[in-house]
């Protein structure tokens, strides 16, 4: 073949057209609804917490006195912390937030590093290239546009994944210290131990976001690559532990990547219905407590 001279596969042209017989469209359909649908929840709940002079009626976080309004539901002091505001920063109360940011709900500072993690993902970014930016519509799939520039441009942020992983690693022990404050009552000086339904729900919210940021592919490529030996050394062999634990997680990449952005909403569901009085749930303790 001489260079320089490409020939195009025989596809038929205009959007979605294909010669494939499958219903191909199901699957970028169902997933730009749900992946949607989770913005625009995480979005909404930001705003809730945010004083926003057209939400005034809303704004719990920012104003001074108004402690973690339906962030976190507090039971004898056992806080059950919703994931989108952790760790808890009430605008108000802390003198080195700038006076001219205190209007900004706090899920909006916590949320880029996890929103960086997930928007740079390698599954992520296939789901949504192909259910909302039509690149591409779906393989032997034609799409409205011809050309193709690869991650280059605007795009090149996504060579921050792996930066993006370290601090949502940094997640982890923050969001296992809320399941800790969870089960510590107190009342005075009187102090007990107790689960609620919300622990278990902060619980399940951990080990599936661990499940998601351990299988992560620069996380696997961080503990595994680089080596030369995998048997000689005790840290070769520790490296070897850690890659072959990471892989069995990667191999589930897309479900635990999908799974635990499902439960972190929930998550943030569940704690605001128990504390606003529209929905009327209360956070049953179903062990110990005070
Ligand atoms: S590749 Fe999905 S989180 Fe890193």
């Amino acid at each position: 073949m001489s260079k320089g001279i490409t020939f195009p596969l025989p596809m038929k042209k205009g959007f979605g057209a294909t010669d494939r017989v499958d219903q191909w469209w199901k699957g970028p359909t169902a997933m730009s609804a749900y992946l949607g649908i989770m913005i625009l929840y995480a979005t909404w709940r930001g705003f809730m917490e945010a004083d926003f002079w057209i939400f005034s009626d809303f704004g719990l976080s920012a104003g001074v006195g108004h402690g973690s309004g339906t962030m976190a539901i507090e039971e004898n002091h056992a806080h059950v912390l919703s994931p989108l505001f952790s760790p808890l920063i009430v605008p108000g109360e802390y003198s080195w937030m700038p006076r001219h940011l205190q209007w900004i709900s706090p899920a909006m500072f916590i949320l880029i590093f996890p929103a960086g993690f997930r928007g740079t993902c390698y599954y992520y970014r296939k789901a949504y290239y192909r259910a909302f930016m039509q690149q591409p519509t779906g393989c032997a799939v034609s799409k409205p546009w011809d050309e193709y520039s690869g991650e280059t441009g605007l795009l090149l942020v996504q060579n921050l994944h792996r930066y993006f992983m370290y601090a949502a690693l940094a997640y982890l022990p923050i969001l296992s210290f809320d399941v800790w404050l969870s089960i510590n009552f107190h009342q005075g000086d009187a102090h007990a131990y107790g689960v609620s339904v919300g622990t278990l729900v902060l619980l399940l919210n951990v080990i599936m976001l661990t499940g998601y940021a351990l299988g992560c592919h620069a996380f696997r490529h961080v503990v595994g690559g680089s080596s030369n030996d995998w048997s000689g050394t005790a840290m070769g062999r520790v490296k070897y532990r850690l890659w072959k634990f990471s892989t069995k997680l990667n191999e589930k990449h897309k479900e635990w990547a999908l799974y635990s952005l499902f439960w972190v909403m929930f998550t943030d569901f569940y704690i605001y219905a128990c504390t606003d009085p529209l929905f009327g749930w209360s956070d049953i303790v179903l062990w110990g407590g005070l």
